[in-house]
C-alpha cells in the first residue's frame, strides 16, 4: 500500500492537545467505520471520563467539545472527525499542576452533582459556553445546558455552580 493510500485509511485526531493517528479497520486499536466518537474515546483511547447515558442523542452525557463547539459524541462517527480538535473532561484540569478547572471546583463547592454520571457532559457544555462568553447570564447558562438530563439532583445547583464560577468580580456572594 502506498503512503498516500495509507493516509486515506487513517483518522487524525487531536484530543486534549495530544495527537493520534488511528487506522480504519476491525483490528484492535483501529477505528471501525461504525464506531462513534464516544466509543473511540472510551474504548480505543481509554478516556472513560466521557459517559454514555442514552447512546441516542437525548441526554447530553456524552458531550465533548469538537473544534470549539459542544457535540454529542454518541451521535458522531469517528470517521467523520478526521483533523478534529477534541477536548474531553480529562482535558479540563490544569495540565501542569493537575488543579481542577474553576468550573469543576465550583461544582464541588456547590454540591452540583451526586452520582456524577451526567457531570462531564454538563461541564463540557459549560466550558464551551464560557469560552465564547466568560460571564454568561443565567438565561444563557440555562440555554447552554438545556440538552442535559440529570437523574439525581436539582438543576438549580448546577446553574448556581456555573454562575458562581463565571460571575464578574464583585458579583460573588
Ligand atoms: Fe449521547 Fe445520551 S449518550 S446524548
Ligand atoms: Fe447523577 Fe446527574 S449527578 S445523573
Amino acid at each position: 500500500m502506498s503512503t498516500q493510500e495509507q493516509e486515506k485509511q487513517t483518522i487524525h485526531l487531536t484530543v486534549n492537545g495530544k495527537e493520534y493517528a488511528l487506522c480504519i479497520g476491525d483490528t484492535v486499536g483501529a477505528v471501525a467505520p461504525s464506531d462513534t466518537l464516544t466509543h473511540t474515546l472510551r474504548e480505543t483511547l481509554g478516556l472513560t471520563g466521557t459517559k454514555i447515558g442514552c447512546d441516542q442523542g437525548s441526554c447530553g452525557s456524552c458531550t465533548v467539545i469538537m473544534n470549539g463547539k459542544p457535540i454529542l459524541s454518541c451521535m458522531t462517527l469517528t470517521v467523520e472527525c478526521d483533523g478534529a480538535q477534541v477536548t474531553t473532561i480529562e482535558g479540563l484540569e490544569d495540565a501542569a499542576t493537575g488543579e481542577l478547572h474553576p468550573l469543576q471546583q465550583s461544582f464541588v463547592d456547590n454540591s452540583a452533582f451526586q452520582c456524577g454520571f451526567c457531570t462531564p457532559g454538563i461541564l463540557m457544555s459549560a466550558k464551551s459556553l464560557i469560552d465564547e462568553d466568560p460571564h454568561p447570564s443565567v438565561d444563557s447558562i440555562k440555554d447552554a445546558l438545556s440538552g442535559h438530563f440529570c437523574r439525581c439532583i436539582s438543576h438549580y445547583e448546577v446553574i448556581e455552580a456555573v454562575r458562581e464560577a463565571t460571575a464578574k468580580e464583585g458579583e460573588h456572594e
